[in-house]
Formats: C-alpha cells, structure tokens, sequence
C-alpha cells in the first residue's frame, strides 16, 4: 500500500509545524553564548529593543522566572535537570541560548539579535573528550532493575581471555554525529488567556504538553499540541528543547503568537545528538572459532547538567553466545549540551565495536566471517537467562550471503577488483530491542460504511499515517478508502513517544484492539454479518476505544529484532575513496503489516548507516566547544548519489505471538544498526586497511 499522505506531501500540502503561521504573529531569534563555560557578566539588550520591529529582548535579568517542576518524560536523563532557559547568568555550553528576541518580521528579529551585547566571565571549559577522566554513571533503577548496568560480568572474563588460543584487544572511535533531519526545528506558540497552543516538531505531543506544563506551571491539559507532520526527526524531537520553552516565553511577554525556528546551524547546538564514543573490545576464541571471552568498555559524552546514557554495550551481552563476558560503561560529563537518542542510539555504536572486532578475528582465525558467527549462536539470551521470543539470525544470514552471492567470495583481501577499484565484501549482525509500550486509539464507525481512526501517535517518515489505516481497514473489512486515520494532536487518544521502533507495535496493537471492538460491537447491535449493513441499520456512529499495554511476556522472553546486513564497496586505490555499490538487508523483525514503507524505512537506515561509516563528523573545537562544520556544506551526509544502485531488503517470516498484539517488533533502528561495521568490514577485505575510527574518510585510506 502507497502512503495515504503522499499526494498531500509532494504536492506541498502537508504542513510542517513552521507553516502553520497564525494571525498577529511575531517572529523569535535566539541569541547564544559564545564561551562554553562562564557567568555573563553584562548582558545588554537596549540597543536591540531600539531596531526596526523589536517587540521584545528578553535575557536573564528581565525574563519571567519560570516554575521548572519536577518532570521526567521516558527519554530524559533519568539523572540531572534540564538546562532552565534564561533563569541565570550561569552558561553550560557552547551555543547556549541567552537572550531571545522578538520582532515583526523574522529579518528584524535576526537584525536586532546581532545588537545584543554580551560580556561573560568565563571559566575554564571542559570540552576536550580525550581529556577527560570517564565516570561511573549514577545507578539508575527501574521496576525491572537496573536500566543501563554501568558493569556487568559473567564468567572469568579476564581469565579466559589469558587462556584464550586466539585473542585480541583494539579500541574504535565514533564521533560525534547530529541527526540533520530535512525539516528544521520549529515551534508556533500561541496563548488564549491560560491556554497555550504549539505547533510544534515533536516526536511525542504528549510529552511536549506534560514538559511545556511542567516548565511553567500549569496544567498539560490547558496546552494543545499539534504536529501532524514530521519532517524527519531520527530522535531529536523526542523531548522538548530549550528553543521550545523560549517560543512559549516570547508569545508570553509579546501577547501575541510567536514562531521560532531553528537555523541549520542552530540544530548542532540544541536539539542533541549521537554521544561521541570511544570503545574498546577484547575478544578471547579456540582456534575452531568459539568465542571464549568478551571484554567490552565503553564511554560517551554527556552534558554537565543531565547523565545521557544509552544502551552502548547492551549487544555484546546476548548477541553471541560466550560464557565469559565483562561490560563496563562509563560517561564524560563535558560542557556541552545534552546529547540524545539518534537512530538506533546504542546499538549503532556499540555494535561497530563488536562487530568489527568479530570480523578482526574471523581474520585472526582464517574462518568465513559468517561461519564464525554461525558458530556463536547462542540458543538463549546467555545474560537474562531468557528464551528469545524468536530468533531469525541464522535465516538472516543465509538469506542475505545467498541474495548477495556471499559464497564467491575471495577471502584474502586486496583479492577482488574491478578495473583499478579495490572491490570488498563485508558483512556484520544487527540487533535492537523490541519496544513496546501502553497505547490508545479510538475508532467510530458511521452509518455511511465510513470509519474515523485516531491516536496522538507522530509520524516522521515512517508511515504511521498509512500503516494505522491499513491496520484499520484490514480489522474493519473495509477497503481503505473508507477509513480516515488522524494522528498528531494531544486532542486524541494518548500514545506513547514515536521512537525505540515501537509506534507500530504499540499504536498499531491499539488501533487494531479499537476497531476490532468497534466491528464487533456494530454487528451485534445492527444484527447483520455485514459491516455496512449493519451500520446502515443503526443509523448512529459506533464509536469504541482501544487501550493495550504489555503484560509479563518481559520477564519471560528476551525479544528483539535480529538481521544481518552485507556490503560491496569499491575503493580508488589512488584517491582513498569509498563507494557502497551493494547492500543486502535481511531482517527477522516479526510482523511486517506494510512491506512497502517498511522496505522504504530499512532503505533509510542502511544509507543513514553510510553516512555513520563514511561522511558523518561533527567536528567539535577542543578549545571552545564550537562545531566550526555547522552546516550542510561541510557537515557531509549520503545523498541520493551516495546510495547503492542495489539494495536489497529481505523479511524473514516470523511469527511471533510473544512481542504484542500484532506480532510487530519494528524496523525503525535495526536497519542502521551493523551497516558501519558491514562497511569497514568490505573496506577491510578491499584494501587490507582496518579502519576503527569513523567515519572512513579518504584521508584514513591513502
Ligand atoms: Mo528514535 S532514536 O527512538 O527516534
């Protein structure tokens, strides 16, 4: 099935949150520190407040002080506190937002933002990562343990590893990468006397209202939030960012609407990013290529003001089968702005590591890289002690190598070229947890044989438009032209953050329980087998509300989606350049409800995986914190030339009754997880190079 919403998109009528401009609107631009660590010592705005237009300047020592309640939404640090926008002099990073001001018209406003004088007294900064001394994250406990479990040990890891017949340690470097989605952030607010409405980019409209409540005071149920489309988000719009709260203020203190929307250059300084990580693997295995010890560590930059942690080392503790396995995570707190999820967040790093250390060592073994990971598979979940709900890495495998044509394959590397490219072949596992969380959605037949289906669910690209129709229409029995799914507004049936893969499992298991209670209902009051003929005879909507959430099925299965992916890549011996020209993907993953968006949503990721392995690179200035390639024209990301001419994307059959109602264990992250690896891997195989810090630009090559 096409997207539902395709026409409307390409055609320029969908509407993005900036475009919804509202009468009597005033534009903001934000003003930000130029010193990573300090006080301000004077901040100036008279000057500003005289320019052309000039509604408002706010700044610390005029802005209303704000109530910052307690408030943690799923994807907050569980440990430290949002920055508190324009409460203080004190400055936390580079970028940090200081004044805001607001004008008529957008020129105006960024005319008079460069009339604001700023002096600071800064302070020495912390924003070099190879300088800093990693730390022991603050434990952090949920009901089911601990979340992310700074070490964790099985077996004599170290022991084995000594005793090991082949081993070997190396450690890999991902730096930082920003999630650049084509739409910039953007925010409308509007207030109604002690009612707030936001336009806004969000991944989540529930939590933009409950974090917004919290950061002034009032209750979520006085704010609406609206955000139908998502112009690409990948985790930055999955909790509310300081521009936010600033849009909020200014239409606060201007009384009237106020647009704030982020430059491209604004987006490497307040909305997150992927951490910058440095790893290190060690890998013990018997000379027929069973592992015997994994040693994993790894550390990642946070803010000094919120712990971010993501789920870097989770892979390595049940991907292969091992007995003697050590992990330890650790963070840098850095004056730097909090980092976020992005796309696969922890798996897509941690995975790198491990999976390049397992490709160094089916080298160090001389056995099929492959072979080497057939022989590690584990039966179980070796670290909870769990069956896997389903497991379809060996299909996985095989399915791919035999799309790929693996088995032509010459092992040794430089052995395999075309003309005077260095041509390599490389392959890698992915994994990511199947999420699954508590959702509504409610559905109401009407007597015309139509149907309404609504959940406050987002969509950033994936389909949720079009995939929650077909859910409907095929529970229903209707064809899909007579069902209408609307999605993206607090006014709707709550559903939970669109992120961690889980909006079709969750969202999708909601719609499906809302319309089969629905049909069920209007067949037993029409009396008629027949949906229509039944409505026709009530002759009033039928309306019904669907709620699930998970049971117990955690505790008693590790689920997660599991795939391989292979790579081709053609490397210029003479200038250091790598093309991707092939790219198998094979995924167990579940249900798959639309085989066409979700291969459009593995396409996404593997060329998102290119960009991890080739271009990605925000490059921070060790003595200032700036990202001086701020920008689309030095900050490099895959565009359509970069993509492989074949890609191939493979769906293993799997019937999972375990995950949730549908039996979906999503796609969104699996697909950019062990594209990295797969990448270096061919890279290795082409020119016998083993590049560990991405991304592999030409330079690490010649
Ligand atoms: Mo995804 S990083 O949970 O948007």
């Amino acid at each position: 099935m096409s997207r539902v919403d395709g026409r409307q998109k390409v055609t320029g009528r969908a509407t993005y949150a900036a475009e919804f401009d509202q009468p009597g609107q005033a534009h903001g631009v934000i003003v930000r520190s130029t010193v990573a660590n300090g006080r301000i010592a004077s901040i100036d705005g008279a000057a500003a407040e005289r320019a052309p237009g000039v509604v408002a300047v706010l700044t610390h020592r005029n802005a209303p002080r704000l109530a910052y309640r307690a408030h943690k939404g799923v994807v907050d640090p569980e440990v430290g506190e949002r920055l508190h926008v324009l409460q203080d002099d004190r400055v936390n990073h580079q970028g940090q937002p200081i004044a805001l001001v607001v004008a008529e018209t957008l020129e105006q406003a960024n005319h008079a933002a460069t009339l604001v004088r700023v002096t600071y007294a800064p302070e020495t900064g912390t924003t070099d990562i190879t300088r800093v001394e990693p730390v022991l994250p603050t434990l952090q406990k949920t009901d089911q343990g601990e979340t992310r479990p700074p070490d964790t040990r099985r077996g004599d890891p170290e022991g084995a590893l000594a005793a090991a017949e082949v081993k070997l340690t190396e450690s890999y470097a991902i730096p930082r990468e920003n999630h650049n989605p084509i739409e910039m952030h953007a925010t409308i607010a509007a207030w109604d006397g002690d009612r707030l409405t936001l336009w806004d980019k969000t991944q989540w409209v529930n939590n933009t209202a409950a974090e917004i409540a919290a950061v002034f005071g009032i209750p979520a149920e006085n704010i609406r939030v609206v955000s139908p489309f998502v112009g690409g988000a990948f985790g930055s719009s999955l909790r509310t960012w300081p521009h936010v709260t600033l849009a909020v203020l200014g239409a606060r203190v201007a009384r009237r609407p106020v647009k704030v929307m982020l430059s491209r250059r604004e987006m490497y300084y307040g909305v997150g990013y992927r951490p910058h990580t440095v790893q290190r693997v060690a890998l013990g295995a018997s000379r027929d290529g069973r592992l015997a010890a994994i040693l994993h560590e790894g550390y990642q930059e946070t803010s000094t003001y919120e712990e971010f942690s993501e789920a870097l080392l989770n892979a390595s503790r049940f991907l292969h089968s091992c007995p003697n396995v050590y992990t330890r995570h650790r963070i840098a707190p850095m004056n730097v702005h909090t980092p976020t999820y992005m796309r696969a967040p922890g798996e897509a790093s941690g995975v790198f590591a491990l999976e390049s250390a397992m490709d160094e060592l089916a080298v160090a073994l001389g056995i099929d890289p492959v072979e080497l990971r057939l022989r590690n598979e584990p039966e179980i979940d070796e670290f909870k002690k769990l069956p896997f709900s389903s497991r379809s890495t060996r299909e996985c495998y095989r399915a791919a190598a035999e799309r790929f044509g693996w088995s032509r394959r010459s092992p040794e590397p430089r052995s395999m070229r075309d003309g005077r490219w260095l041509i390599g072949w490389g392959m890698a596992t992915a994994t990511y947890p199947m999420n699954y969380a508590p959702a509504t959605a409610m559905a109401r037949l009407l007597p015309d044989g139509t149907a309404e289906v609504t959940s406050a669910a987002s969509d950033m690209g994936p389909g949720t438009w079009t995939s929650m129709t077909q859910v409907a229409a095929e529970t229903f029995g209707l064809p899909i032209e007579r069902v209408k799914f609307t999605l993206g507004d607090t006014r709707l049936p709550k559903a939970p953050v669109h992120g961690g893969s889980m909006t079709m499992a969750s969202v999708g298991s909601a719609v499906q329980a809302a319309c089969r209670k629905a049909r069920e209902d209007a067949l037993a009051r029409g009396g008629a087998n027949d949906l229509a003929d039944a409505m026709r005879r009530i002759g009033q909507p039928v309306e019904a509300m669907g709620e699930v959430k998970p049971g117990d099925e955690s505790q008693r299965f590790s689920m997660h989606s599991f795939g391989a992916v292979f790579v081709e890549v053609a490397v210029d011996p003479d200038l250091g350049e790598t093309r991707a020209r092939r790219m198998v993907g094979a995924y167990g993953a579940g249900r798959i409800v639309n085989p066409k968006t979700t291969r459009s949503q593995c396409i996404g990721g593997m060329i998102g995986g290119i960009g991890m392995a080739l271009m990605e690179h925000a490059v921070v200035d060790a003595r200032n914190g700036r990202v001086p390639n701020a920008n689309f024209a030095e900050y490099a990301v895959p565009v359509h030339a970069d993509a492989p001419p074949v890609m191939d994307v493979i769906f293993l059959e799997e019937h999972d009754p375990h995950v949730n109602p549908l039996g979906v264990k999503g796609v969104g992250e699996i697909a950019m997880v062990g594209v990295a690896p797969a990448i270096t891997n061919a890279i290795f195989h082409a020119t016998g190079k083993r590049i560990r810090e991405l991304p592999v630009t030409p330079d690490k090559l010649l």
